[in-house]
C-alpha cells in the first residue's frame, strides 16, 4: 500500500468522515518527523490494534522554550516519508503552522500542577505548547487511539489526564521506550552527541535504574561528567534529565524493576 500524504486538514477530515462512516478504526501516532526505532514500535502497535494509521508530523515552535533548539531540530522529510513507506504507515498528515494555528496560539490548554515540574520546571512554556498542539491533532484525527511513548512519561501523564478532563473519545495508548542495546534510551538528540559523549550516554540510563536513590543517582551522573538538571522519584518512577556536551537528554525508569 502506498502512503497517501494529507497537507490539508480539510482534506483529511473528509477521508476520516468517510473512513468513520464504513467503520474503519482508526490509530493515530503524533510526531514531529526525524523518525526512528521509537516512533516505529508506536507505529507498529498501532498497525496491530487498528485497521488504518496515521503520523502526523508537525515541528511544533509552541512548545520550543530555546529558539536555536528549535532551528536544530532535525527536519529529512524525505528520509521519514520512506520509512513510513517502508512500515506500511499509509496516512501521513502533515499540517503547517497556519493551518494548525488559525488563531495564532491565542487559545492555549494549560495544565496548573505537574506541567509545572520536572520537565515544565526547566522548559517554561513547554507542556502548554504540548498539549495545545496534542488537543488539535487528536481533534483533526479523530482516532480511536492514539499511542505516545513512556521516554517522555511527563508528556503521556499530561496527555492522558488532558483526555480525561475534556471527555476526549480518543483512548490514550503508552508504549514501552525503545533502547539501544546499550540502554541509550532511542533519540533523535542521540546523533547530536560526539562519539565520546555517546559511549557515556548510557551510564545515564544505567545510574537511574542501578541507584538507591533519586539523589544518589544525581550525584554519581555528577561525578561521572554530566550536567543533571534533575533526578526525581514520582509516582513509581524515577525520572531525570542530564546534559552532555550540550545535549540533553530524559528518560525513566520504573521504581523496584529488578536491579
Ligand atoms: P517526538 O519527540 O517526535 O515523539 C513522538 C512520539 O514518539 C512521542 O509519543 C514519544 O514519547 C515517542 N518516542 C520518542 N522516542 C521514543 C522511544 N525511544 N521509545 C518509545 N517512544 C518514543 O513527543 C513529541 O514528538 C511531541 O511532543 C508531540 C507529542 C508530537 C507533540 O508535538
Amino acid at each position: 500500500m502506498t502512503t497517501t500524504i494529507f497537507d490539508d486538514v480539510s482534506r483529511w477530515r473528509a477521508e476520516r468522515l468517510a473512513q468513520i462512516r464504513s467503520g474503519t478504526t482508526l490509530g493515530f501516532v503524533p510526531t514531529m518527523g526525524a523518525l526512528h526505532e521509537g516512533h516505529v514500535s508506536l507505529i507498529r502497535r498501532s498497525r496491530a490494534e487498528n485497521s488504518r494509521t496515521l503520523v502526523s508530523i508537525f515541528v511544533n515552535p509552541a512548545q520550543f522554550d530555546d529558539p536555536r533548539d528549535l532551528a536544530n531540530y532535525p527536519r529529512p522529510l524525505e528520509k521519514d516519508l520512506a520509512l513510513l513507506e517502508a512500515e506500511h504507515a499509509e496516512l501521513v498528515l502533515l499540517p503547517d503552522q497556519a493551518q494548525l494555528y488559525p488563531d495564532g496560539y491565542r487559545y492555549r490548554v494549560s495544565e496548573t500542577q505537574c506541567s509545572r515540574t520536572l520537565e515544565g520546571a526547566h522548559r517554561p512554556g513547554h507542556f502548554e505548547g504540548v498539549l495545545t498542539v496534542v488537543l488539535k491533532l487528536l481533534q483533526i484525527a479523530q482516532a480511536e487511539r492514539a499511542y505516545f511513548g513512556e521516554k517522555d512519561w511527563q508528556q503521556l501523564h499530561l496527555v492522558r489526564g488532558m483526555a480525561e478532563a475534556f471527555f476526549l473519545t480518543t483512548r490514550i495508548i503508552g508504549c514501552p521506550t525503545v533502547r539501544e542495546p546499550d540502554g541509550l534510551a532511542v533519540s533523535s538528540r542521540n546523533q547530536r552527541l560526539s562519539p565520546r559523549d555517546r559511549q557515556q550516554a548510557p551510564d545515564f540510563h544505567r545510574a537511574l535504574s542501578s541507584s538507591p536513590s533519586a539523589g544518589v543517582a544525581a550525584r554519581a551522573l555528577e561525578r561521572a561528567g554530566f550536567a543533571v538538571d534533575y533526578v526525581e522519584d514520582e509516582d513509581a518512577r524515577r525520572i531525570g534529565a542530564v546534559r552532555l556536551g550540550g545535549v540533553r537528554l530524559i528518560d525513566n525508569v520504573p521504581l523496584g524493576e529488578p536491579r
